[in-house]
């Protein structure tokens, strides 16, 4: 195991065996050392700035009914919102007065002419006020030409998860209201539309194995992904998905582990992509989870700049952390745990991914 991890920590391509072998790691000594490996390629491709994004949630309406999704259509139990222009604009002078650099718009998924409006609205308006900063979405999938307002309104990167990119896995955990192949369609069409794409995946879904996580990766790299945001499945009380067997602390344990095997797994392979260190790992382990992906190899953490009220109603899955937190209090913290583990935030840059500038730039020599 250890001269499979030195391979790939060398940059030689791995058997997909050899990556499912790598994700399914369960050996504390083998886990450090896997996570060493992925933290020295990091290094030396993306450094030890973390990058912070402002997440703002903008709404929790949305349109689709994911079985695992905890602000699906279908939930009646929570109330729905959407922030005014306004509380967009002033999340994201939050953001920018923190330093944070960029910041992300993310919601349920609509395509009404009205939900489209607001956004190209709040893009623009950002844009205007704030010109370094980065602005990145996460709105579902949508077409091209939606996506090329959006572009031009000033909107520089957008996030759409395959959340499982084997065929079968993805229908079992969607309805027929997501449809893989336009799922595919719409991470094309972000492309042609000129954005940094980011994709990820949901780790530890019923049923899904080391193995269809290797697939994963194998699909960031040929989607030629610039960013990618993936962390632990966890089961939520509103959402039909369930396990068939019930939850224990094994489980939630072993999703973590896998979680964090797959952040090194994927910046062995990847190296200079922009990687997410995310709220489910968070959640999971609330003192140091996070922290614990950058140390794995993430190089990117998302805290939330929206207002407190709308927190509890934004619940894709239960136990999500910072639920009272204000931003300030969550900056403070995290400037605190980030220097605690060596690492740095880059403070005032807007993160453009190294994978990103390297393509643009070889487009440029052509
Ligand atoms: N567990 C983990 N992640 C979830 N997401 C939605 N529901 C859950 C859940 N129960 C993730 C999806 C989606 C992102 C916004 O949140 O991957 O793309
Ligand atoms: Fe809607 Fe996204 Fe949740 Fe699916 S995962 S129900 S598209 S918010």
């Amino acid at each position: 195991m250890r001269d499979v991890i030195a391979r790939a920590e060398a940059g030689e391509g791995l058997s997909s065996e050899e990556t499912a072998s790598l994700i399914a790691l369960e050996d504390d000594s083998l886990c450090r050392a896997l996570y060493a490996a992925a933290y020295r390629v990091k290094l030396r491709y993306v450094g030890n700035g973390v990058y912070l994004r402002g997440l703002i949630e903008y709404s929790n309406i949305c349109a689709k009914n994911c079985l695992y999704c905890g602000i699906r259509r279908d939930n009646g139990r929570i109330r729905r919102f959407e922030l005014t222009l306004e509380e967009i604009l002033a999340a994201a002078q939050l953001a920018f007065e923190y330093g944070y650099g960029s910041v992300v718009l993310q919601g349920g998924e609509r395509s009404d002419g009205r939900a489209v409006d607001l956004i190209e609205r709040a893009v623009r308006r950002i844009k205007e006020s704030f010109p370094a900063l980065g602005i990145t979405l996460s709105c579902g999938e949508q077409s091209l030409a939606v996506y090329e307002r959006w572009r031009r309104a000033g909107a520089d990167r957008y996030l759409l998860r395959i959340e499982s990119s084997g065929r079968a896995l993805f229908e079992r955990i969607h309805p027929a209201d997501s449809v893989f192949d336009e799922r595919l369609e719409a991470l094309k069409a972000l492309r042609t539309a000129g954005f940094q794409v980011g994709t990820g995946v949901m780790i530890g879904l019923p049923g899904q194995t080391p193995q269809d996580l290797a697939a994963d990766i194998a699909f960031f790299r040929t989607l030629d992904a610039d960013m990618i945001g993936m962390g632990p499945w966890l089961p939520q009380r509103d959402a039909p998905l369930h396990d068939e067997t019930p939850e224990t602390p094994e489980k939630a344990a072993r999703r973590f582990r896998w979680g964090l095997n797959m952040i090194a797994a994927t910046r062995l392979a990847l190296r200079d992509v922009n990687i997410a260190s995310t709220t489910a790992l968070q959640t999971l382990r609330p003192a140091d989870g996070r922290e614990l992906g950058l140390l794995a190899g993430a190089n990117v953490i998302m805290p939330n700049v929206g207002e407190v009220e709308h927190r509890n109603d934004y619940q894709l899955y239960d136990g999500k952390p910072d639920l009272d937190e204000n931003a300030r209090s969550i900056r403070l913290a995290l400037e605190r745990s980030i220097a605690g583990i060596g690492e740095h935030i880059a403070y005032n840059v807007p993160g453009t991914p190294r994978h990103y500038l390297a393509r643009i730039s070889r487009r440029s020599e052509e």
